[in-house]
């Protein structure tokens, strides 16, 4: 027998597409969990996973891809941070604003978020984030909350100073951060996920779903629009932003923060008009037209609140603080005005000097942008500049795997574990 038995289980089991992953990288788990096992027949080993639950745990924990890292795509926190303090408090005075990280792998992106509004002035007993996994390993870990250097990448670590105390074993968070998630296993395909509905106010579903493949993906987003509440914002991952338009989704008008905002079914039932799909949602990804793609940019700004810039002071707490003129860039993506953030990127470039750093900005505008190509020139030469820029790495992997080259993606992330420092047990 082959392994196509196994790619089917883990496919039933969890979601994952083998393509994502490459067929190798399962039948190299497949093999160590026989050698564990003591089994040379491989019909025996699918025997013994199909009849035991904790070794299909096993082979899980042994497929799973865990990369991540503090403040990953770090405009979506310093947007979370503005939406809770500008638009959920003055709206809510009384309650307690509910997150959902999802997966939460070793927890950096559910402290991230719990970091970003701390830093913002949102009061810890006015927030509680629910991280969750199908990894019992990676939990292990964020309950534990000590990171090791690989855990922090980019230049913009302040919040280490801030939140975490060196230990001989790595960086130690405090309690202060800790508090505020709680940690769950669970799958989130199984039947029983977190029952009820409406649950949470804003959810982080990043870098799952392109590990699945449509049919699941499918089902995946219906299962977060189950949670989320009316209005709430999901963020999801760079390379599954198409996705979400063919699920009644709109763009929360962030630039570079991937964040969509759920559309409540009266806003749904009274718009109709005819089917386009618009430029910037061109992706490989590419939904069916739907009456929510179908809308016209005015339309979709009429959905989707623009979230104000941030007040002076108000997010100066936050704890990604960009060089000065990519901060400008930033802010200007951020509004929306990315042809002034390409402009002043350049502009900026022609006068300091080619940075990687700004061509890593530069090709995250193209990506969000929806053109690929572009967008992949501009990685290749922040990697040109620094082969070990890790963003630029990984959104060209994500590229990559998006546009098929699953072979090309599984270099760069090999790229990404060697240029990352080990992380601490
Ligand atoms: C690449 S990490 C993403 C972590 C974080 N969201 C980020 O963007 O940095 C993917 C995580 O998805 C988890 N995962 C895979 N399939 C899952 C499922 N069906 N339900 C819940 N978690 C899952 C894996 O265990 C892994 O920790």
């Amino acid at each position: 027998m082959g392994y196509a038995a196994f790619e089917n289980l883990l496919k039933q089991a969890m979601g994952l597409d083998a393509v994502s992953i490459g067929s190798a990288a399962i039948e190299h788990a497949v093999q160590a969990r026989m050698s564990a096992c003591k089994l040379n027949d491989m019909a025996a080993y699918l025997d013994a996973v199909r009849a035991s639950p904790s070794e299909l745990q096993t082979l899980i924990e042994a497929v799973v891809v865990p990369e991540t890292w503090f403040f990953r795509d770090r405009e979506a926190f310093s947007a979370l941070a503005r939406m809770a303090a500008e638009e959920w408090l003055p709206t809510h005075p009384h309650g307690v604003m509910r997150l959902l990280s999802l997966p939460c792998s070793s927890g950096e992106e559910p402290y991230s978020m719990a970091m970003a509004l701390l830093g913002a002035g949102f009061p810890g007993s006015r927030f509680q984030i629910d991280a969750v996994d199908i990894s019992a390993r990676v939990l292990t870990h964020a309950r534990r909350a000590v990171y090791g250097k690989n855990s922090f990448r980019g230049n913009h670590l302040d919040f280490r100073d801030r939140y975490f105390s060196a230990t001989a074993h790595g960086h130690h968070l405090g309690d202060a951060v800790q508090r505020q998630v709680l940690f769950h296993h669970a799958n989130l395909l199984a039947p029983d996920f977190l029952p009820g509905e409406e649950r949470y106010d804003i959810i982080f579903c990043r870098n799952l779903l392109i590990y699945f493949d449509r049919a699941t993906q499918d089902n995946a987003v219906r299962v977060l629009q189950r949670l989320l509440k009316a209005k709430g914002v999901l963020f999801i991952g760079p390379s599954e932003t198409g996705l979400m338009l063919s699920h009644d989704f709109v763009s929360a008008k962030v630039p570079l923060a991937f964040a969509f905002r759920k559309i409540d079914v009266a806003a749904r039932t009274v718009l109709r008009v005819p089917a386009t799909v618009p430029p910037a949602i061109r992706s490989p990804i590419r939904p069916a037209p739907t009456v929510v793609t179908a809308l016209s940019q005015k339309q979709r700004q009429g959905l989707g609140k623009v979230f104000a810039a941030p007040r002076p002071g108000a997010l100066q707490a936050l704890l990604v603080k960009p060089d000065a003129w990519m901060a400008e860039a930033s802010a200007l993506a951020d509004q929306g005005r990315l042809a002034e953030a390409v402009k002043s990127c350049e502009e900026q470039m022609r006068r300091q000097g080619p940075s990687p750093q700004g061509f890593y900005l530069l090709g995250l505008i193209r990506d969000v942008g929806g053109n690929l190509p572009e967008a992949a020139q501009h990685y290749r030469k922040a990697l040109y500049l620094d082969p070990n820029h890790l963003d630029s790495l990984s959104h060209l992997a994500f590229l990559l795997e998006k546009q098929g080259d699953a072979k090309g993606a599984q270099v760069l992330r090999d790229r990404v574990r060697r240029a990352a420092p080990m992380r601490a047990p």
